[in-house]
């Protein structure tokens, strides 16, 4: 075994990462490290806490009233909750795609534009032409938009409107790209086209999704996370994790005895 391979680089560490709505424990002490450059997914029932502890990587749950977080969260070894980190950049560094497009009421062209612009990443409009084109390529949406580019974002198809999303989501360069259910909105072949996006965006991002699908979880990620009632049960490599999970909570769900 290589160097590499016992030692995977990290891009996010969580330590004893616990989550309170008022005075519900929502996330029990969880440690967790996201490799650099893997797709790992969260799995478990509904309620479970999946879309909380997602929210933790990139400081949304403080815009969540009543919502409180302790424990520590590094990315690339500097903690995201010290007084001095500013949200807007830590939420540039650390992505987010939601359940359902959100895309701007704004062009496709200014959807992709608006993050670049809002942090100076580029000076002139030729940079930003590029900027748009690099991000709408790598999202796969190029060539369906191209002779449209200032038409309304809210005009293309659900499944069009996640891939703006995604490609407004990479247009500032992420290091890290949270997906919260993002296509269950989506019609099979639409779920398809992003599944293989997830696949070709991994070689540059690093990627943590949320699905209730398990199958989805079985095709996109390298690791899974098993989440049940507020606990992180068990990480493994996907295919370990649906063969040969090490718990017998994990076991009980993906052999369909509750969720
Ligand atoms: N804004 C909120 N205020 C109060 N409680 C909340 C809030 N958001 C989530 N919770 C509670 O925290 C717990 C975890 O919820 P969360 O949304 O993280 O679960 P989930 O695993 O994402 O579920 P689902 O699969 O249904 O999306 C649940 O008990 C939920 O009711
Ligand atoms: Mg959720």
């Amino acid at each position: 075994m290589t160097q590499a391979q016992a030692n995977p680089a990290t891009t996010v560490t969580a330590r004893n990462v616990e989550v309170f709505y008022g005075d519900t424990q929502a996330i029990k002490g969880i440690d967790l490290d996201v490799h650099t450059n893997e797709v790992l997914s969260f799995i478990g029932p509904s309620g479970c806490g999946k879309s909380t502890f997602l929210r933790c990587l990139n400081r949304m749950n403080d815009t969540i009233a009543g919502c409180r977080v302790t424990g520590s969260i590094e990315l690339d070894g500097k903690d995201i909750y010290h007084p001095s980190v500013d949200e807007v950049l830590l939420r540039a560094r650390v992505g987010m795609v939601f359940q359902k497009p959100n895309p701007f009421p704004k062009s496709i062209y200014d959807n992709i534009a608006y993050g670049p612009k809002l942090h100076g990443l580029v000076e002139r409009k030729p940079e930003l032409d590029d900027i748009v084109e690099s991000s709408l390529r790598r999202a796969g949406l190029w060539e369906e938009v191209k002779d449209r580019l200032h038409a309304p974002g809210t005009g293309l198809s659900g499944g069009q409107q996640q891939r703006l999303c995604i490609a407004r989501t990479i247009a500032v360069s992420p290091e890290v790209i949270l997906m919260d259910e993002p296509c269950s909105a989506l019609d099979p072949i639409a779920t398809g086209i992003i599944e293989e996006l997830i696949h070709d965006l991994k070689e540059k991002f690093t990627i943590v999704i949320v699905t209730h699908n398990m199958q989805q979880a079985a095709r996109v990620s390298d690791r899974t996370a098993f989440f049940h009632l507020g606990d992180l049960v068990e990480v493994s490599p996907t295919d370990e994790l649906f063969t040969n999970p090490k718990n017998k909570r994990t076991e009980d769900y993906i052999t369909g005895r509750y969720g």
